[in-house]
Parts: structure tokens; sequence; C-alpha cells
């Protein structure tokens, strides 16, 4: 996928290590950037994912790496770190997009549920900035979470990815100012409802979609391809100066989630 509304090569000489890499919105963000120029290491559990995802890239002319690795477990996460910078010399961009969900009524969510969700969303994504510090400050690289709107307003059987995405956007302002002065910038984007996703097809149960839809206000649900096009934004130089955002990109849909016309 060619990104048509950037330059030619817009991250040129970056190298992106994408958690959750193979499939859905970050499988459409690690090809972006592949199609803008970066080098991109795909890293998440299953590699039955991976691999197809990491060859397609290869097949269209770009520089990918598949590395099994879950982001809860440091040890894994120090080997996909070095096995990106073996074969790509650095890490300059972090996207962290590993995520678990499922829908539960939180009176019935068990603590290791809850738990199970904050460590992959939240404390992985945590580990994962902490893990790369190093290399993100000896290149002035960036961060790039991937956050959720679920958290603005109460969402039902969502609680414990709430709770998880709301530390992240946390984490993400704070990373901003404190690794800001090492030449840092850590971004988020939140994306809302997107269609082709895991998300949406576990989710978002068929009778509801329509109204969903309904309720955006550009009439449409989001495509990959539009958080995407976020991605590669936000960590190119045209966004040299953003740090700390969390940007929205969901149509207009949360400002207008509670309104019942
Ligand atoms: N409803 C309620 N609780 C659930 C659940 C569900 N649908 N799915 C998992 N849990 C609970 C488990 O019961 C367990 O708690 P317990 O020990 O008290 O029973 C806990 O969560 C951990 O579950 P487990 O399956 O052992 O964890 P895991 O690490 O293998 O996988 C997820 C957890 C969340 C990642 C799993 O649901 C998953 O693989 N989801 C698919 C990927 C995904 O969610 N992608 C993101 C789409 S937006």
């Amino acid at each position: 996928m060619k990104p048509p509304w950037f330059s030619e090569n817009i991250l040129r000489d970056h190298v992106a290590l994408v958690t959750g890499g193979g499939t859905g919105i970050t499988g459409g963000v690690a090809r972006a950037m592949a199609a803008a120029g970066a080098s991109v290491a795909l890293v998440s559990r299953r590699m039955e994912h991976l691999e197809p995802a990491a060859q397609a890239i290869n097949d269209e002319g770009g520089q990918a790496l598949a590395v099994a690795g879950d982001v809860r477990e440091p040890e894994q996460i120090e080997v996909a770190i070095a096995s990106t910078i073996e074969r790509f010399g650095k890490i300059d961009i972090l996207v962290n997009g590993a995520a678990g969900n499922f829908l539960c009524p939180a009176d019935q969510l068990s603590p290791n549920g809850f738990g199970t969700v904050v460590d992959i969303d939240l404390k992985g994504t945590f580990n994962m900035c902490r893990a790369a510090f190093a290399q993100l400050r000896e290149h002035r690289g960036q961060i790039l979470n991937i956050s959720a709107t679920l958290h603005y307003l109460g969402t039902p059987q969502q609680l414990h990815v709430s709770a998880a995405k709301a530390g992240v956007d946390a984490l993400t302002r704070n990373l901003a100012v404190e690794w800001g002065r090492h030449g840092i910038r850590v971004n988020a984007i939140a994306p809302g409802p997107i269609e082709d996703t895991e998300g949406m097809k576990r989710l978002v149960p068929e009778p509801i979609k329509q109204k969903l839809r309904e309720r955006v206000p550009l009439g449409r649900f989001g495509l990959i391809e539009d958080i995407a096009n976020a991605a590669v934004f936000l960590c190119s130089g045209a966004a040299s100066y953003i740090n700390g955002a969390v940007l929205v990109v969901d149509g207009g849909h949360c400002l207008a989630a509670n309104r019942l016309v």
C-alpha cells in the first residue's frame, strides 16, 4: 500500500518496531510505514500472523522482519529489540499496538481477566517504552501508542480496556514530558470504530453495527488506512513539534456518541 497523501519515502532511514504488528490496525500501520520507506520489525505472540504480514511487505519491496514476542515478558522484549537492531541497525520508532480485549460485564470480570488486559495494553506499553528507551534516546526517536476512545464515556462491558487505555493516555503524556528533553516525541492515536478489524468483529454485535454507523458524524466507519495515515503523519518530520498528543481518529464519533439526534 503506497500512502497517496505523502511525499515518497517520508520515513526513509527510519526503523520502526511495531507490536501487535501482524493483523488489523497495527498490521496496516506497519504496511504504511514500510511503504513510506521505513524498515519495520513486527512483534507479537503469533508467528503465524507475523510471517505472512512481513512477507507481504517484503514482496512489495519493503523491509520487514517478524519476531515472536509477548509484551508482558521482559526477556522476550529484549530479544525482539536485539533482533531488530541486529537486522536494521537501530530503532527510532516504537509503535505500541499489542492489545487484548473481550466483552465482559464488570460484575462478571475476574481479577485475572481485568489484570490480563491491563498487563497487555498498559504494562506491555510501559515495558516496550522502557526497553526501547536507550535506542530512542540515541536516535532522537519517537513512540506512538494505540489508545482508544472507550474511556471518554462509560462503555458497557469494556471496564478492563477502558482502564488500561486511560493509563496508556496518562503514560503518553507523562513520557512526552519526561523524555521530550531527550528529543523523544511520545504521541497516541485513539481510533474510533474501524471496519475490518478483530475488535469490530469480536466486540460489536451485528445488530448494533448499523446504529453505531449512524452515530458517526462522517456517516461511515473508519478504515485501517485512516489510522495508518495518521500514524505515518505523526511519525514523520511533518509532526516534529507534536509531543504528548492523543489524536482522535474517529470521524467525530466520540463527540456525538451521547447525543440522541
Ligand atoms: N470473558 C471473560 N473473561 C475472559 C474472557 C472473556 N471473553 N477471555 C479471557 N478472559 C479471562 C480468563 O477467564 C482469564 O481469567 P481467569 O483466570 O480468572 O479465568 C483471563 O482473562 C486470562 O485469560 P487467558 O485466555 O488465560 O489469557 P491470554 O493471555 O491467553 O489471552 C486475551 C487474553 C485477552 C488476549 C484473549 O482474550 C485473546 O487472545 N484475545 C484475542 C486477541 C484480541 O483480543 N485482540 C484485540 C482485539 S481489540
